[in-house]
């Protein structure tokens, strides 16, 4: 049984195979937070509320509410009362005053897990997850607030959410309702995130916790190039194998926060959900409002546990897609092969000579509606443009099917160009405010898809081109952030919404996509990796990760992505030399070793690349076919990640059941006298035999994970090698 209650010490606890969860109650009802780490037997530690620090109780001392509040471990901190650390539910009343006391009124354990209404969520059978509903009023507002945990045994993951309702007679306003907090001792945390840029997304930071707050953020609309609604807190000197990890994730798409505080206490409080700069939710009565999923890990065997946990959770309990586990077709996508320029017979030339060399689909990217020649018109008019689709779009994907390949689009169905037909028509259909000229980006502003005639509009268009012709693939782009926020839809005391609106509207139009069109495989992707998270993973099982398809860029920008989300889900193709962001020029078999991790494919223009690079394509896609089933469900394990003083970069990916693994190596810049260095294999099987694919070399799995394997002859500036041990029981 996953998750007890102890009636007698009102201590909650939520267990999954390796870790334990407690909240418990204080005697005037405060839901406090106990215990989160390895799992216990027994409940216990309630003295970890610290109810017995004087004069610290309420029911004691009225006098001393204040610094009680302002100490205990909460649950789900509230604003306003005298919680002086971060909140995550500020409520103002009719009155214009903010502050909302929750006491615990009654709770539920129940098998499985609800869906989340209107938002993507991780999902379970009755056998895979329980879930606990602690429900808390305040009485004075009318205010009930339910916090549910889910508890995933197998994948040591918990998540939680948070739903308020409105049960009383008077409106109130959320102005801030975040979905998870954590109140914990310091144990001297480092803050591990992951930031960046465009072209730069994801790469790991880690900086040591201080007094005050710190954070990660986006307010831009989506997850962002920049930050990333992820945040962990890792004990000091935490590896990949040794160390506590404490990580929350956001399963959402738009402005988040994660924080962590550190106390007067020397108490550390984490605290996960939407941002609260221009959020503000009015809530009528008998209206709830739902809070997006946070999930959460602890790990205490360091990073690489903590990362095969949420890969085996994202795959098994996010990812819907029924290509999950399918052999996703190897692409050709032309965007950096032709950028807009481009007709029917250089995508047909593209197609054949792709064809002969074993590419099964071609995508069509950006520029192939309206007058699109450059980004700076027609989205919106998601019409064919038969000047250069010359005989039409069911011409194209006839011959390119002809040839014995599928087929692919790209949209950007939130997007309105300035100059397109549809903000002739439709002007108010972007987002704005009023008597203020929007900014532009790209030349584009932002459709309002907290409009249902906008989000009709913007699906259909996409939906109509998709019932035109059998088309199995759509990159689904979203190329600008949000700003000037207003909708000329919303009355002026709902405008706070729109940031939220807008997402859920996103959340719509994609659900209809892969209602309707189910085997379609869909890739999310913005201006690269912009909106990489678990949101859009619950619609696409696939994310394009990055503009940056330089193979050396790319090996932080993976390993970033890596260290918490499946490499079946992220996009990573193979593209021409020298690099159109870096300029760097990396050997063509570099460039498909590290593509190989991710859903593989090609970005460059097959019929003008060097011979000596072409001629390889059969040889990498061969090893896609071999490799993808092991990359897209076995262990991964990070092995070395490069600096200026540590060149080589290495992971591994090993079947779950030890039978083969993938090692891959590069070596990111040549070191003089270095002959060779030792790796130690993860994941093997210690007692059987295993063979170096392609050579009479036979090692113990002991001795590949104890003494560790010895890679020769890489001292090559931006040289690559795979090697794939194969059990002798399964050879
Ligand atoms: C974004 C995408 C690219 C490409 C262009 C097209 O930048 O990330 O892959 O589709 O848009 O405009």
């Amino acid at each position: 049984m996953g998750i007890l209650f102890d009636e007698e010490k009102k201590i909650f606890k939520l267990d999954t195979e390796h870790t334990t969860y407690m909240a418990g109650l204080s005697d005037e009802g405060y839901v406090g937070h106990v215990y989160y780490g390895k799992r216990l037997k027994n409940i216990g530690g309630k003295y970890l509320l610290r109810m017995e620090e004087t004069p610290f109780t309420p029911l004691v001392n009225k006098r001393e509410k204040n610094s009680f509040l302002d100490c205990f471990p909460m649950e789900y901190p509230t604003g306003g009362i005298g919680d002086y650390r971060e909140s995550c539910l500020n409520v103002r009343n009719s009155r214009g005053s903010m502050g909302c006391e929750l006491l615990y009124e009654d709770h539920e354990i129940r098998k499985g897990k609800p869906a989340l209404p209107g938002l993507p969520a991780s999902f379970g059978g009755e056998d895979e997850v329980q879930t606990l509903k602690i429900i808390c009023a305040d009485g004075i507002l009318g205010l009930t607030v339910t916090l549910f945990y889910s508890v995933f045994e197998k994948e040591d993951v918990i998540t939680r959410s948070v739903s308020v309702e409105n049960n009383g007679t008077e409106s109130l306003s959320l102005e801030k309702v975040y979905s998870a907090c954590l109140d914990m001792d310091n144990q001297e945390f480092e803050m591990l995130t992951l930031c960046g840029s465009w072209a730069r997304e994801r790469h790991i930071q880690r900086n040591k916790v201080h007094a005050g707050r710190q954070l990660v953020s986006s307010v831009k609309g989506e997850s962002s190039h920049q930050e990333h609604p992820f945040m962990a807190l890792v004990t000091p000197g935490t590896t990949q194998e040794a160390g506590e990890v404490y990580g929350m994730h956001f399963v959402y798409s738009g402005n988040f926060i994660a924080q962590t505080e550190v106390t007067q206490f020397d108490r550390v409080r984490m605290v996960l959900g939407i941002h609260q700069e221009d959020f503000c939710w009015r809530l009528a009565p008998g209206e709830s409002f739902q809070a997006p999923e946070a999930v959460m890990i602890y790990s205490d065997c360091g990073l690489g546990k903590m990362s095969r946990s949420l890969h085996d959770f994202y795959r098994e309990h996010l990812i819907r897609s029924p290509y999950k586990y399918k052999k996703r077709p190897v692409l050709i996508n032309n965007w950096e092969a032709t950028y807009f320029e481009f007709d029917t017979e250089k995508l047909l030339a593209i197609a054949g000579e792709a064809r002969k060399n074993g590419i099964e689909m071609l995508v069509m990217d950006d520029g192939w509606f309206g007058k699109r020649n450059w980004d700076d018109s027609s989205l919106g008019d998601w019409t064919v443009n038969e000047e250069k689709l010359k005989g039409g779009l069911p011409n194209l994907v006839h011959k390119v099917r002809e040839l014995g390949m599928e087929f692919g689009i790209w949209f950007e169905p939130e997007m309105i160009s300035a100059r397109s037909e549809l903000y002739r028509e439709h002007p108010d259909w972007a987002i704005q405010i009023e008597g203020r000229e929007p900014g532009q980006s790209r030349a584009q502003y932002v459709l309002d898809l907290s409009r249902k005639e906008v989000r009709d509009y913007a699906y259909e268009c996409v939906a109509g081109i998709l019932r035109s012709a059998p088309i199995s693939y759509v990159k689904w782009d979203m190329n600008r952030q949000l700003c000037d926020m207003g909708s000329a839809c919303l009355p002026p005391e709902a405008q706070g919404e729109l940031f939220h609106r807008y997402v859920l509207g996103l959340y719509e139009m994609q659900e209809r996509l892969v209602t309707e069109f189910p085997e379609v495989l869909l890739e999310n992707c913005s201006g690269g990796g912009a909106r990489f998270d678990p949101g859009m993973l619950y619609y696409s099982p696939q994310i394009w990760c990055s503009d940056d398809t330089d193979a050396i860029e790319r090996l932080r920008i993976q390993e970033g992505t890596e260290l918490i989300y499946p490499l079946s889900a992220m996009g990573a193709h193979v593209s021409d030399c020298p690099n159109h962001i870096v300029g760097r020029t990396t050997p063509f078999e570099t460039r498909g070793n590290i593509a190989l991790s991710g859903t593989f494919g090609y970005e460059l223009d097959i019929t003008r690349i060097a011979e000596e690079d072409r001629k390889q394509i059969p040889g990498q896609i061969a090893l896609y076919h071999k490799f993808s089933g092991l990359i897209q469900a076995g262990d991964y394990y990070r092995i070395s990640s490069w600096t200026d003083q540590k060149p080589l970069d290495c992971w591994e990916v090993a079947a779950k059941d030890g039978s083969h693994a993938l090692l891959t190596c590069v070596n990111v810049l040549g070191r003089p006298n270095v002959r060779s260095i030792i790796i130690k294999v993860k994941g093997l099987k210690p007692d059987s035999y295993y063979r170096l694919e392609g050579t009479e070399e036979i090692y113990t799995g002991e001795e590949l994970m104890s003494c560790g394997f010895m890679v020769r002859d890489l001292n090559e500036d931006f040289k690559s090698r795979l090697y794939h041990f194969v059990c002798e029981e399964n050879a």
